[in-house]
């Protein structure tokens, strides 16, 4: 069985995975490795150049290294008549959810504030708002915001929220559905997680509008994908103070581009594209699942709606 992974990222971690997890299989690098386009059974790729993907006659899946499959699903000649799987595995879910609770408690604590105290040599302490009181919304209630949305409930925030584009039962959770019902959710939210994939119907979601719905002084965390977020809007916000501080991981362009205003506000927190990374071993051993299904006939496990876009 022939593999074939597409990817900037380094093959050597994915290479010693493929050999444990699928022992029977080569693993081949694009444009490294000698193999004719035919005789690829399987591909494994992330952001792949457009076009590519569809010169693989007998590929009988495509699985994509990570989460969100936006920039696949770009490739206006992406083949649609086999799978493409997306990544969902616990460790990308853990690191995920880290990131997220970084960041509520650094705002739920006030750090933001204590950084540029000390810059100011200041000591003035803020009380923090009760935990079980303060209100997080996860603006994406999937894998990812349910697995965050539940460790956050550990820690001890009880009026917890999310939004997703069907109703969630979860104990404990407030479920808002539909953009009818996104309105009520940013209206109550204190802290904003947002973990959504870019689709079209996401791009811009968090503009002058909704922004404006949040109450005053609310936090904006964004984990999923940068296009979610009109900038403008968002630092219009951060300066007038409606927003009072921003914890970026995704942008528009990246890296961010050295001339953007983020860079230069400080109730603005920016990471590279880092909130979670993937791991080729947990990764290696869930595509693994999924080839042992599709060479059994069946389908492999989060499949990728094409209609829905992610
Ligand atoms: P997922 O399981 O597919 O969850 C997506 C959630 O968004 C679902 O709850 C879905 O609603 C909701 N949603 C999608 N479109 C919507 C819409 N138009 N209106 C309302 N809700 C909508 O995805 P995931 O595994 O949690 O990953 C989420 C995203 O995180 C990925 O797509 C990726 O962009 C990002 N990500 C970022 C990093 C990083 O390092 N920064 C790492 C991994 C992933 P339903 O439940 O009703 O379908
Ligand atoms: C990372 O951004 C992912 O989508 O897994």
């Amino acid at each position: 069985m022939n593999l074939l992974y597409i990817s900037s990222s380094p093959v050597k971690s994915w290479l010693k995975a493929v050999h444990r997890f699928l022992p029977d299989a080569d693993l081949f690098v694009w444009g490294q490795d000698d193999i004719k386009a035919g005789d690829v059974d399987y591909i494994l790729v992330w952001n792949p150049p457009h076009g590519l993907l569809n010169t693989f006659p007998n590929a009988k899946a495509i699985f994509n290294l990570g989460a969100g499959v936006d920039a696949l699903l770009e490739d206006q000649n992406l083949p649609r008549h086999i799978p493409i799987v997306r990544l969902v595995d616990p460790q990308l879910s853990a690191g995920m959810t880290e990131h997220v609770m970084y960041w509520v408690l650094h705002f739920q604590r006030h750090m933001h504030l204590y950084g540029r105290q000390k810059a100011q040599g200041k000591w003035l302490q803020h009380t923090p708002t009760n935990t079980q009181k303060r209100a997080v919304g996860i603006l994406g209630l999937g894998e990812l915001g349910q697995n965050a949305a539940h460790a956050l409930m550990m820690m001890g925030f009880e009026d917890i929220a999310g939004w997703s584009r069907t109703r969630k039962e979860l104990p404990g959770i407030e479920s808002f559905a539909g953009d009818d019902e996104l309105d009520d959710f940013l209206a109550r939210t204190e802290i904003l997680v947002c973990l959504l994939p870019n689709t079209t119907a996401t791009q811009g979601l968090l503009n002058a509008k909704t922004l404006a719905v949040l109450p005053k002084g609310a936090f904006v965390i964004n984990a999923g994908r940068g296009d979610l977020i009109q900038d403008d809007d968002l630092i219009e916000a951060l300066t007038s103070g409606a927003i009072e501080a921003a914890a970026l991981d995704v942008f528009r362009v990246e890296p961010l581009p050295q001339d953007h205003v983020f860079w230069t506000m400080d109730n603005v927190f920016i990471t590279p594209h880092v909130a979670s990374l993937t791991y080729p071993s947990s990764a290696t051993k869930l595509i693994a699942d999924g080839i042992d299904a599709i060479e059994n006939g069946e389908l492999p496990d989060h499949v990728v709606d094409l209609d829905k876009g992610y």
